[in-house]
């Protein structure tokens, strides 16, 4: 009991800041006044979550904060030094594997960096004592440390690629792995990271697809098929497609396989069918049941463009000659998301999944370029119209003129 007070006790004293304490921290007070790599801690503590939490430099290196003196860092005060790179993880988890610990600082606080960090390539080399790995400290500093949602924290969304890539980008550092090193120079090129930049945090970076800290992200059997997460029909067609299983029997990944990893650009539809830029043809030849389906989907999927196109313009021109088309234009949208769930049902792989929407598309294209086609007819009767209107006024007042000039004139003796 008295023991539990005594932990209670401690830990109400370690939650109020030192500074509202009244304490001087001497560990600060002395290393402020050291130079180079031993005043730095102390520099740029301020906004460490850690400070910011109300933990000291003694909360994580031992010692005691009281004692002005070198004898500050006595090992019988329970000072414990800077850790070796390996011991990192260890050091760090003291605490973050701690969930009663953490949860007095934050109830929702995860405990499972540690754990997770352990089953990743980094944590299984470091165990191995390889040190060129990432440790906790390498993705997100030391003694400046802030949470993710900072944007100056290098695990911010924005800044994680640009953190992997000082190593991951690094030919010299990385050489010896036999890993390419271009992962970060391609995914800045897809259409994931120009998402990104635009602000839409929904799209993935690094740590999305291969996890903050474990081999994987949470609820992924393994990296390929992490996309299914974000784009779930996708997934469920692939899943119940042919390629499910002859992928699975030649060890072939999923996604991945036609739209690589980390340069992932927008598709067009020359991917599809047997042209030069076909995914299809780099397995199916000609003769293949795939290869026919194949050749199918893109004639379908061309059938539907060109038909929206040609409404299109068709209803331009009408708009542009004043004609009213609003309810023509609304129906040919329905035609245009025809088309982008043709698109979508390309991963089924079954030629007869395309063209059932597709058909429908065209069909709503041929009625609102017909629309289109009725809305210029009526604009030339009108024209027609106009002119004769035009032509009955100009005699009406040609005739009038000449009527009034003769009333006007001198009667003729
Ligand atoms: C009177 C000045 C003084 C005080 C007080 C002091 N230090 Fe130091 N500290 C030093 C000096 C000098 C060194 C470098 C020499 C050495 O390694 O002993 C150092 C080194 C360190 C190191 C690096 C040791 C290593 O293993 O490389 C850490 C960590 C450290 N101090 C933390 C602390 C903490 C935590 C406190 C407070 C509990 C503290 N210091 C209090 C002067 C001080
Ligand atoms: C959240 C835990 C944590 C806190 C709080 C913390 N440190 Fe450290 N400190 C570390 C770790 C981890 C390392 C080893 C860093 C590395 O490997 O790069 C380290 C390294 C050091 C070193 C060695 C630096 C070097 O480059 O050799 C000194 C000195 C030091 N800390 C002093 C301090 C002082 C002074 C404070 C308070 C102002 C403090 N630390 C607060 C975790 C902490
Ligand atoms: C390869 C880089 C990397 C390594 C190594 C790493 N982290 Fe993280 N960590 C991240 C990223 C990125 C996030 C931010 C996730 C987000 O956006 O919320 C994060 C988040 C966190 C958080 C906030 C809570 C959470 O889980 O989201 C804590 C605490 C944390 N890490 C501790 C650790 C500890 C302890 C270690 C070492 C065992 C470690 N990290 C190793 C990248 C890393
Ligand atoms: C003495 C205990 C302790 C140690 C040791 C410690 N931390 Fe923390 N850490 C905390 C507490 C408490 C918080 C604040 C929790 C919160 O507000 O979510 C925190 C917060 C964090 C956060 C921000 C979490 C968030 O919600 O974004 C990160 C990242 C982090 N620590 C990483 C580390 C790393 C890396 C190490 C090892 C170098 C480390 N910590 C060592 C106690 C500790
Ligand atoms: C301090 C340098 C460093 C940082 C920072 C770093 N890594 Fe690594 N990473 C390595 C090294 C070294 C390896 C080991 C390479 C190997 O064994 O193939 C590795 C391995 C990996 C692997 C496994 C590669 C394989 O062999 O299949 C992945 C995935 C990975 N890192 C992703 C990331 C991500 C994502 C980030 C950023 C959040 C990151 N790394 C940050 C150094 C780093
Ligand atoms: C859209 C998901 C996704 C994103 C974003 C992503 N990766 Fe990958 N990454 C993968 C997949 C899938 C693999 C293949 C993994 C496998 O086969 O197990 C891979 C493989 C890797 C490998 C192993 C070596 C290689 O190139 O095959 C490394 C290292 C790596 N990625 C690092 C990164 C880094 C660094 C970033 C950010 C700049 C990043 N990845 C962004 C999905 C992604
Ligand atoms: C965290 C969610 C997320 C993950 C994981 C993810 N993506 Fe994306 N993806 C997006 C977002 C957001 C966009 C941009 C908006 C859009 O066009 O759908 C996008 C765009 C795309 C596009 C371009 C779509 C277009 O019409 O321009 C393709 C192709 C793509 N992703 C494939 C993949 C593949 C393959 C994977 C797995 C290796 C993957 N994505 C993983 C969210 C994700
Ligand atoms: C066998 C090759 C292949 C596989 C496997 C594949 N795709 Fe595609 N994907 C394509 C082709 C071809 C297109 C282009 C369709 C078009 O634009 O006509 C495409 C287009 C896309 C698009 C953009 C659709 C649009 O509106 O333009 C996304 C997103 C996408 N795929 C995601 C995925 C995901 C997620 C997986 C895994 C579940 C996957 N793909 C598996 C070939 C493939
Ligand atoms: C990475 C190689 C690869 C790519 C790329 C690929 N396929 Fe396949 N596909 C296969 C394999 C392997 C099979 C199973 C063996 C077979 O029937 O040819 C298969 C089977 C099929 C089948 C079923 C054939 C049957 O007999 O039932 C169709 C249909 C098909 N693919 C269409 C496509 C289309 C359409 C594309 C392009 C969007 C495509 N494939 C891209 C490898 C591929």
């Amino acid at each position: 009991m008295k023991k539990i007070l005594v932990a209670l006790l401690m830990l109400v004293w370690a939650l109020i800041p030192a500074a509202a304490r009244g304490d001087t921290d001497s560990c600060i007070t002395c290393h402020s006044a050291l130079e180079g790599k031993l005043a730095e801690p102390a520099k740029v503590f301020d906004q460490d979550i850690h400070h910011q939490s109300g933990l000291t430099c003694a909360d994580c290196h031992g010692g005691d904060l009281h004692d002005d003196s070198l004898n500050a860092m006595s090992p019988a005060k329970g000072f414990r030094g800077a850790p070796k790179k390996t011991q990192v993880p260890e050091f760090c988890a003291r605490c973050h594997s701690n969930v009663t610990f953490m949860h007095n600082f934050n109830p929702k606080a995860r405990a499972d960096q540690y754990s997770q960090y352990l089953t990743s390539v980094h944590g299984k080399r470091l165990k191995q004592g390889d040190t060129k790995v990432a440790a906790c400290v390498d993705c997100h500093g030391v003694h400046n440390m802030l949470p993710a949602s900072d944007t100056r924290s290098p695990t911010n969304v924005a800044n994680v690629a640009t953190t992997c890539a000082h190593c991951h980008a690094n030919a010299v550092y990385m050489k010896g792995y036999g890993i390419p090193t271009d992962q970060f120079a391609r995914y800045q090129k897809s259409v994931h990271a120009e998402t990104l930049a635009q602000g839409d945090t929904s799209a993935p970076t690094c740590t999305t697809c291969h996890g903050n800290h474990g081999a994987t992200p949470p609820g992924v059997s393994s990296v390929p098929n992490v996309c299914g997460t974000c784009h779930v029909f996708f997934a469920q067609l692939f899943e119940k497609s042919p390629h499910r299983a002859a992928f699975a029997k030649l060890n072939l990944p999923g996604c991945v396989q036609c739209h690589s990893n980390h340069e992932i650009v927008k598709p067009v539809d020359d991917w599809v069918g047997v042209g030069p830029k076909s995914v299809c043809a780099n397995c199916h030849t000609s003769g293949e049941k795939g290869y026919t389906e194949a050749e199918g989907m893109a004639q379908d999927l061309a059938k539907l463009r060109e038909g929206i196109e040609r409404a299109d313009t068709t209803l331009d021109t009408a708009e542009r000659s004043g004609m009213e088309v609003s309810s023509a234009r609304l129906e040919l949208a329905s035609a245009n998301e025809d088309l982008v769930k043709a698109r979508v049902n390309v991963h089924t792989f079954n030629e007869a999944e395309v063209r059932k929407l597709t058909d429908q598309g065209a069909g709503i294209s041929t009625k609102t370029h017909e629309a289109g086609l009725a809305a210029l007819h009526e604009r030339d009767v009108r024209r027609k119209g106009l002119g004769v209107a035009l032509i009955t006024i100009v005699i009406t007042i040609g005739g009038l003129y000449l009527k009034i000039r003769q009333m006007e004139s001198p009667p003729r003796s």
